[in-house]
Order: C-alpha cells, then sequence, then structure tokens
C-alpha cells in the first residue's frame, strides 16, 4: 500500500475536495511525497532548481548552500538579485501591470486600490527619495507605520535601495520604539502622524518624538512622515520631512542596487525566554524564495485569486504574506488597517463578500472573539453573510483549537475550503509545517507534515529522534533558505538559543513542543517550551514583562506566568511583591491598574496584564529560585498536586490562590 493509500485509511481525516486537488499546484500525496524525495536525494540540487525556477536572478548563484561555517548557514550567496526587482518590475514584464496589486480598506470602509504600475511608480519614487537624504545600501531603517499601502512601500523601497528595514508594530510604546532603534543603529525612522483602528487614533508621530528624545537614538538622522489623518504633529524642520514632500518631484524610476543573496533584507525584533527582544535578521535570496513558493504551494494561488492576509506588517506573517510573498507571485491582496470587531463583529465576513476574497488567513484568536460575537448576535454570524468566494483558508501563529477549527470549516468555508494551519515563526521566514489544500488530508488541530524540504522532527533533550506518539522538542533538522541568519548584533545568542550543542549545535531549535501523530505521523505543536507567552498569537517574553514591573517604583519583585484564556490562547497573569506591605481592597485594585498601564507604557497595551495577584512573598526554592511552574498551576486556579517538598515557604500559596 503507497503512503498516500495508507492515510487514506485513517478515520477522522478530513480528505480536501476532488475539485481542489485536480487544480492545486501540489496535486495529491503522492505528488508532495516526489517532493520531499527529490529533496532527500539531492537537498542542494532541490533548492537551486527551485530557487531558479522562482526568482529573477541579476547574477545567478553558483553554490546553492555554504555550511562551512555551521550554524551561519549561507544560502545562493554568490547570486545577486533584489527584492523589489523581483516584487514589482517584473510583475510589470509579465502582463501584470495593471492588474491590482493591493486593495487598501481603511479602518472607515474607504477602498484604494493600486495597481502594480502604480506601486513601482511609489516604491520608486520613495527609494529615490530615501537616497535623497543619504539612505543608502546596508543602512538601517525604522519604520513604525500604521497598516497603509505606504508602510508596504516603504519597505519595498528599503529593498530597493539596499537599505535594511526593521518594522515595528504600531503598538509598541515609546520606549520599546526607541530600545529597537538603538540596537538597530536606525539612520533614518519612517512614521505617520497617526494611526487609526477601530474609530481611534494613536499618535504615532509624538510617540516617534518621544523614543528619540529619550536619548541613545542620535544614529537617527531623518524622520519621514505620512500623513494619514492630518492630526497635529511637531516637525522639527531640520530633521523631519513629509513623506509626499519627500516623494515630490522624484524620478519614477530607481535602478534597483544588487545585493547578495544573503543581503540582510531586514530585521525584525521578537521576544525571547531571556533578555531584550532580538533582531532575527532575515536574507535576501532565501526568504524570497520561500515567500513566494509557500504562497503557491500553501495558499495554492491562482491569478484569479484574492488574497487576504489579516496580519499586521508589524509582524513577521505581515512581512511574508502582505509585503513580500504576495507581491512576488503577482497577486492581488486585500489589506485592512482596521480590526475584525469595529464597527461590529461581521466587519471580516462583511469584506470577504465585498471584495471577493478567495483566499482568507486569520488567526485563531480573531476566529474565538468571533464564534463569540455569532453566538450572542445572530445578525453577526457568517451565514448571514455571501462568502461564496472563499476556496481557501488559513490559520496561523497559535494553535487552533478543534472546536474553532471546526466552525471555521462550516461557517466560514461551507465545508467546501480546505483549512491551512500553518505552523512558522518569525525566525522560520515563512511556513514550515502545513497542510496542502490539495494534498493533504486534514485534522482539526493538527498542522500536519513538514512543507517539502523542510527537515522537522521531535527530539529529547539530547537530540535523540523521538517515535511518533511521544511529546518532545521540536527542531529542523536541516539549514533551510528562508531560516534567520542570526541575531542582529548578537552571534553568540543566535547559536546559544537556536543551535544548542546538546542538540549537536546545527540542530535547529524552534522552542516548541510538539507531538507526532502515532499512525499518520502528523505534528501537532503543544505550545511553546521556554518562557515565551503567546496572548491573541503575539509573542510576549515573560522576563521583558517582569524587568518592566520591577522597573516601577512600587515593584519589589515579580513573576509572569501564562493563563489559559479561551479567546486569546493565554493571558498574562503576574505575581508581585511590593516594597510596602501587600494592598487588599480597593487599594489593590488601584495598584494593579497603575501596574497594567504602566507595562502599556513600557512596552506596549499587548503587554498588559490580564491579571494581578499580590503576595508577601513568591513561591521560592530553597537557593531562592521562584518556582514558576507551582504559579502557573495557581494562575490557572488548579489544585496544586506537585511535589513541593523543595519550597522554602509553602504557606505563601494559600494567599497567592486568590485572584482580586
Ligand atoms: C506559535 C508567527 C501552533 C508557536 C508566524 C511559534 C503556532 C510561535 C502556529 C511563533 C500554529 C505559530 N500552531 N502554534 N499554526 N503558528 N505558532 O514568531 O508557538 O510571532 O513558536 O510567528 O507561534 O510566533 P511568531
Amino acid at each position: 500500500m503507497s503512503a498516500t493509500d495508507s492515510l487514506k485509511q485513517h478515520p477522522g481525516l478530513i480528505p480536501p475536495p476532488e475539485e481542489f486537488i485536480k487544480n492545486a499546484a501540489i496535486s495529491g500525496m503522492d505528488a508532495y511525497y516526489a517532493l520531499c524525495a527529490e529533496a532527500e536525494q539531492d537537498y542542494c540540487a532541490y533548492w537551486s532548481r527551485l530557487a531558479r525556477k522562482h526568482l529573477a536572478w541579476q547574477k545567478p548563484f553558483s553554490v546553492t548552500l555554504d555550511e562551512s561555517n555551521a550554524p551561519f548557514y549561507k544560502w545562493f550567496e554568490d547570486g545577486t538579485l533584489n527584492v523589489s526587482f523581483n516584487c514589482l518590475d517584473r510583475n510589470l514584464e509579465n502582463g501584470n501591470a495593471d492588474r491590482t496589486a493591493i486593495r487598501f480598506e481603511s479602518d472607515d470602509g474607504e477602498v484604494t486600490s493600486i495597481s502594480y504600475r502604480e506601486l513601482h511608480k511609489k516604491v520608486c519614487e520613495l527609494a529615490n527619495g530615501l537616497k535623497s537624504l543619504g539612505v543608502g545600501k546596508g543602512d538601517r531603517v525604522v519604520i513604525y507605520m500604521p497598516m497603509a499601502i505606504e508602510g508596504v512601500a516603504a519597505m519595498q523601497a528599503c529593498a530597493r535601495i539596499g537599505a535594511t528595514h526593521s518594522v515595528v508594530f504600531g503598538g509598541f510604546s515609546a520606549k520599546s520604539l526607541q530600545e529597537r532603534i538603538i540596537d538597530a543603529g536606525a539612520v533614518a525612522l519612517i512614521t505617520a502622524d497617526e494611526q487609526v483602528r477601530a474609530g481611534k487614533t494613536l499618535p504615532l508621530k509624538a510617540i516617534a518624538d518621544d523614543a528619540l528624545a529619550n536619548g541613545g537614538c542620535e544614529s537617527i538622522r531623518k524622520v519621514v512622515v505620512y500623513r494619514r489623518t492630518g492630526g497635529a504633529v511637531d516637525m522639527d524642520v531640520t530633521r523631519d520631512i513629509w513623506l509626499h514632500d519627500l516623494m515630490a518631484n522624484q524620478s519614477s524610476e530607481c535602478e534597483p542596487e544588487w545585493v547578495s543573496a544573503e543581503h540582510p533584507l531586514f530585521i525584525l525584533y521578537t521576544s525571547g525566554s531571556t533578555g531584550t527582544p532580538k533582531g532575527v535578521q532575515h536574507s535576501s535570496g532565501g526568504y524570497l524564495l520561500w515567500a513566494a513558493l509557500t504562497m503557491k504551494w500553501t495558499f495554492d494561488l491562482k491569478p484569479s485569486d484574492i488574497f487576504w492576509c489579516t496580519a499586521d506588517i508589524g509582524w513577521i506573517t505581515g512581512h511574508t504574506y502582505i509585503t513580500y510573498g504576495p507581491l512576488a507571485v503577482g497577486a492581488t491582496q486585500i489589506m485592512f488597517e482596521g480590526v475584525p470587531t469595529y464597527p461590529d463583529a461581521a466587519r471580516f465576513w462583511k469584506m470577504i463578500e465585498k471584495h471577493r476574497a478567495t483566499i482568507f488567513y486569520t488567526a485563531p484568536t480573531a476566529i474565538r472573539t468571533l464564534i463569540k460575537a455569532a453566538n450572542a448576535e445572530p445578525a453577526m454570524h457568517p451565514g448571514q453573510f455571501d462568502l461564496t468566494s472563499l476556496r481557501l483558508l488559513g490559520s496561523v501563529g497559535e494553535p487552533i483549537n478543534p472546536e474553532a477549527w471546526m466552525w471555521y470549516y462550516k461557517n466560514v468555508g461551507g465545508a467546501r475550503c480546505p483549512i491551512v494551519d500553518t505552523f512558522w515563526q518569525t525566525e522560520t521566514g515563512g511556513h514550515m509545517i502545513s497542510p496542502l489544500p490539495g494534498a493533504t488530508p486534514m485534522v482539526p488541530g493538527s498542522c500536519t507534515l513538514p512543507l517539502p524540504g523542510i527537515m522537522a522532527a521531535v527530539v529529547d533533550e539530547t537530540g535523540a529522534e523521538l517515535p511518533n506518539g511521544q511529546g518532545g522538542l521540536l527542531v529542523i533538522k536541516r539549514p533551510w533558505p528562508s531560516m534567520l541568519r542570526t541575531v542582529w548584533g548578537n552571534p553568540d545568542r543566535y547559536r546559544a538559543g537556536y543551535f544548542p550543542e546538546e542538540l549537536g549545535g546545527t540542530t535547529y531549535l524552534a522552542g516548541d513542543g510538539a507531538i507526532r501523530d502515532k499512525d499518520t505521523g502528523y505534528f501537532t505543536i503543544t505550545g511553546r517550551v521556554d518562557d515565551v507567552l503567546n496572548v491573541s498569537g503575539h509573542r510576549m517574553g515573560t522576563m521583558e514583562i517582569e524587568s518592566a514591573l520591577v522597573a516601577h517604583a512600587l515593584v519589589a519583585e515579580a513573576a509572569v506566568v501564562g493563563k489559559r484564556d479561551a479567546t486569546t490562547g493565554e493571558a498574562i497573569c503576574v505575581f508581585v511583591v511590593l516594597k510596602r506591605s501587600r494592598p487588599a481592597g480597593d487599594e489593590a485594585k488601584q495598584i494593579a491598574k497603575e501596574l497594567r498601564d504602566w507595562v502599556g507604557k513600557e512596552i506596549g497595551p499587548i503587554a498588559k496584564p490580564k491579571e494581578i495577584r499580590f503576595g508577601d512573598n513568591l513561591p521560592k526554592t530553597r537557593s531562592g529560585k521562584i518556582m514558576r511552574r507551582i504559579l502557573r498551576v495557581l494562575a490557572n486556579n488548579e489544585e496544586v498536586t506537585q511535589d513541593i517538598s523543595t519550597l522554602e515557604n509553602p504557606a505563601i500559596l494559600e494567599q497567592l490562590k486568590q485572584a482580586l
């Protein structure tokens, strides 16, 4: 029996629709296994073939993979290309010039469309503008923008001139922005007057001014400001310039800067288990290859598709599946400024109906929020809208529980659309483990099998591969083109964090737990194995939040743990010891509010703790180590059944059991 036939035997698997299989880029499991076999047989030949076929090279590469300085791998290094050329110029040559590249819908429902020709012009003018400010190859540019066509254009303009961008999510605080500017050593900042979400404005330029005024950001020479709302801003005449003024009178042609495939396209900061956020550095060639290829394989993108990824460009999902992937394959995509619940919780369904979206890619948290809303108010139910344009659904960012999967499948996809539950990370650049919509039989809650060429495995702490059915650490055994190249300015952290000696020093450690199904070999991700929380699909380091808390004048000690949450997946729960006596009643509530706002200001609103509990002390071992696993149990309001014999102060548990 072939592997394909044996998969078909398993009960509980949901096969992709026949019609979908017929037309899919990877059609049927035999095609999937054939690609896997090709990669197994000659790994370099496989990637070389794909890189030649799917990217436009200015000078072709001769060496596919250089492992001589592992784990600092190099892909296609002597080849040269330009990412923006691949995303824009290539489409002008391909007959896509007048195709809509982006259909942008603002918070209040206004739609602006831009064709590939127009986007090319915008990017060239902006690239020339940046050059006129003295920004060039190798410089870092921080982008602190709302969801806007101009945000995508700013990223593409950097790519065009060989500058390395670092996008900072618009929900981050002045302090977080400042830290990232300093770490990246950025020479320019591109921002907007204000950001609009759910009818409210957020003064991005004023926050940026704050960040720059705090000191340490002297590397920034110029600030470019996109006028989104026309709200009042302070312009420093020697430093600040309006984006439209910068672009005016610039040539609409800008010769791309040809760079090595290894040239850093961007740095994106993400949370780790220790220390400050790390700057995950991505390449140009390998990254773009996988962005383009996963558009074709995982999303099965066809010329007739209207693709919609609801992520923000401040996160990796927005980088790969808004700014780079869709443009690299000439897609027409929807881009949305707002939030799923404004003006009401039917916004997504109305937009799918209005724009006739065919592929919809969102996060489980959004789905769970909309399930709740639909249950509460029938008018918000997707069944009230014409969603027949959809042919494929996707999920990303966190585990999707089987109930939410089923609801999504039936009510949004009409039981007709496959769901691709895509597991990947900021570090991986693109999808790692995911069903292929025209091949892989689906199981709700499982991201199924690695994409062809991705050598994923589950191992124990020594690196030994575990048999199916046994949970362990998720690793990728071989380097792949879109992997991170280093942690910006900190190669030791890259090596120690992702390629630990215990696993041999060349195996990529994802930081997630996983288990493979006994019969199918399918992967299920069991969640982070380090001190990283996943709140609404956003990564948060517990250490970062703890550092912010202890920086508050009242706080002596703080410990942050994750608490299960039916909507956001995990929620932030903190245990705090104050420098003064333990507060109670209204005073405790008052201080808790102050601390929440403090964290919001220090890191950003997304890091605000959901729950704060005060104690006279924290549970500690005799050597003074905080016992977080016990705190996790308390946060989830469970009975402590673990061995607490090493605990020095067991009496404290009673006190910490009570939520405010
Ligand atoms: C989690 C987001 C289960 C995981 C693209 C990972 C997932 C972290 C899935 C990366 C999924 C992402 N199923 N868990 N389909 N996708 N995760 O860097 O814990 O923001 O390590 O990248 O999200 O988050 P990041």
